[in-house]
């Protein structure tokens, strides 16, 4: 029989049997406090394997899953880029991965000083020196910084003000956020050039404007030019300017929100700053205000008093909005990311993130129609042509040959804006050899649309799971696993 912990539970009281014991491991412990009628009688039956049996079990699945370790993943607002193994190989030291949040502050003085110092690095990036590192999520991120918001105004007695403005191309978490944290939301038109209409938004202002959410650069991967007169304008109505910073990526090194005005800003260290992402978790969502809003950010905050780190409650703070200290060991691989690049690396990162997207760009514009045809930030938006929307493809139809011919997909249809969007963001680690060859996919997929319809619509034809009927797997969803044949 193998020993497993789970096996810890299970007393045998009939006669001559041994009781099951994991060598080394106290049974009281793991089964003190528990109703005698509730302890297994029999251990579990797991399933035995050998070690080769299961090495291929997983090897095999992981060579089902599409990732950035095995091509290139051009999604758009996502960031996929190739995350540094050093980073994963410290995060996995048992010096840290042993740690227990609820040690004394004297035992953890490293990790608090990593805390410390990755609060101040993020602060001396956005030019905004107040951080939280505990949201899990850029869209937490967001929600925190509401609440900080909500707890300034309640204290300056603009109780009143509860609407805040958001451009109509954000990404959905803004007015969702906005609305979790109970303030209206009042969309604001995009102009012609991809930005904030700066007539529609002076139409929106008054004293019922708490602040306004903008991303920047833009989810069309557009830097907004007026984002110093827009944050003027706000602060002007008195309210507060929020940054979705989850684009982060494009202009850190480069620009400091803080000196163009944002008062509050989050971070998506999951896909900025070394953390693979996508599938679901865990990520980390960091808020940076400016000084003013300090006191009201999250319990607890790391501070450094003679010369030891300690754990602290800030003055006016809003409470805790995470479990003890955020996703410690995604903290931790943004600490190595930035140590290691240094203030240099930072901005050589954004500075090909930016020249890669342009880079692909200009390779596709003569095949696609690119709206918004100037240079952009670290993304950029296409839709198909007139003559292939005549020959009746749709984005999709591109997105599915797209896997056929090897690529994960950029994101389409959004963001909403852009008809028959698909957007593409190569990120800074790609190779000008990777660029071209999905530049080239994405040309042949250009042509192959104008010559003949029917042929992309049966695509994908070589994946375990070829075309769906994508409005019926939402509405009606199959989630029981089945066995292949
Ligand atoms: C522009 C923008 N804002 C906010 C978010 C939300 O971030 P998260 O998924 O970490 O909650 C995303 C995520 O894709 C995003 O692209």
């Amino acid at each position: 029989m193998r020993l497993t912990p789970v096996n810890l539970l299970f007393e045998d009281s009939r006669p001559g049997r041994r009781t099951v014991r994991t060598p080394g491991a106290d049974r009281s412990l793991a089964t003190a406090g528990l109703p005698r009628e509730e302890l297994r009688e029999k251990p579990v039956a797991w399933p035995e394997m050998g070690e080769l049996d299961l090495v291929r079990h997983f090897t095999r699945l992981s060579q089902r899953n599409y990732a950035i370790s095995t091509n290139f993943y051009p999604l758009g607002s996502c960031t996929m880029k190739y995350n540094p193994l050093v980073n994963e190989a410290i995060a996995g030291q048992g010096a840290w991965s042993g740690l227990h949040p609820l040690q004394d502050d004297s035992s953890v003085q490293g990790a608090l000083k990593v805390m410390h110092d990755l609060a101040a690095d993020l602060g001396e990036a956005t030019g905004l020196p107040g951080v939280t590192l505990h949201p899990a999520a850029g869209a937490h991120g967001e929600l925190t910084a509401l609440m900080v918001l909500r707890a300034w105004l309640d204290e300056q007695g603009e109780d009143k003000r509860r609407t805040i403005l958001i451009p109509d191309s954000a990404h959905g978490t803004n007015p969702a956020s906005c609305t979790l944290a109970g303030f209206k939301v009042v969309s604001v038109k995009s102009d012609d050039m991809g930005l904030t209409d700066m007539d529609d938004l002076r139409t929106h202002l008054g004293d019922h404007v708490a602040g306004m959410m903008i991303t920047n650069p833009n989810t069309l991967g557009l830097f907004e030019d007026n984002i110093a007169e827009i944050c003027e304008l706000i602060h002007q109505t008195g309210g507060k300017v929020y940054m979705d910073g989850a684009n982060f990526n494009a202009i850190m090194g480069i620009a400091r929100p803080g000196d163009f005005g944002i008062d509050m800003m989050h971070l998506n260290l999951h896909k900025t700053m070394s953390t693979p992402h996508g599938g679901g978790g865990p990520g980390s969502g960091p808020i940076c205000v400016t000084e003013e809003l300090t006191k009201y950010l999250p319990t607890p905050a790391v501070v450094k008093t003679n010369g030891k780190y300690r754990l602290r409650t800030p003055e006016a703070s809003i409470g805790r909005v995470r479990a003890f200290h955020g996703n410690f060991m995604v903290l931790l691989r943004a600490y190595s990311y930035v140590k290691r690049l240094g203030a240099i690396g930072i901005r050589r990162v954004a500075e090909n993130a930016v020249l890669n997207a342009n880079y692909l760009r200009v390779k596709v514009r003569d095949h696609w129609r690119v709206p918004h045809d100037r240079i952009c930030m670290h993304e950029f938006v296409a839709r198909p042509t007139m003559e292939m929307r005549e020959a009746g493809i749709h984005t999709m139809d591109v997105a599915k040959r797209l896997m056929e011919l090897g690529y994960h997909p950029p994101t389409v249809y959004f963001p909403l804006v852009i008809n028959e969007a698909i957007m593409a963001e190569p990120t800074e680690t790609e190779s000008r050899e990777t660029l071209d060859g999905f530049a080239e996919a994405m040309i042949q997929v250009a042509k192959e649309a104008i010559a003949g319809e029917e042929f992309l619509h049966a695509a994908p034809r070589n994946m375990p799971v070829t075309r769906v009927d994508e409005a019926k797997a939402v509405k009606n969803p199959n989630l029981r696993y089945q066995h292949e044949a």
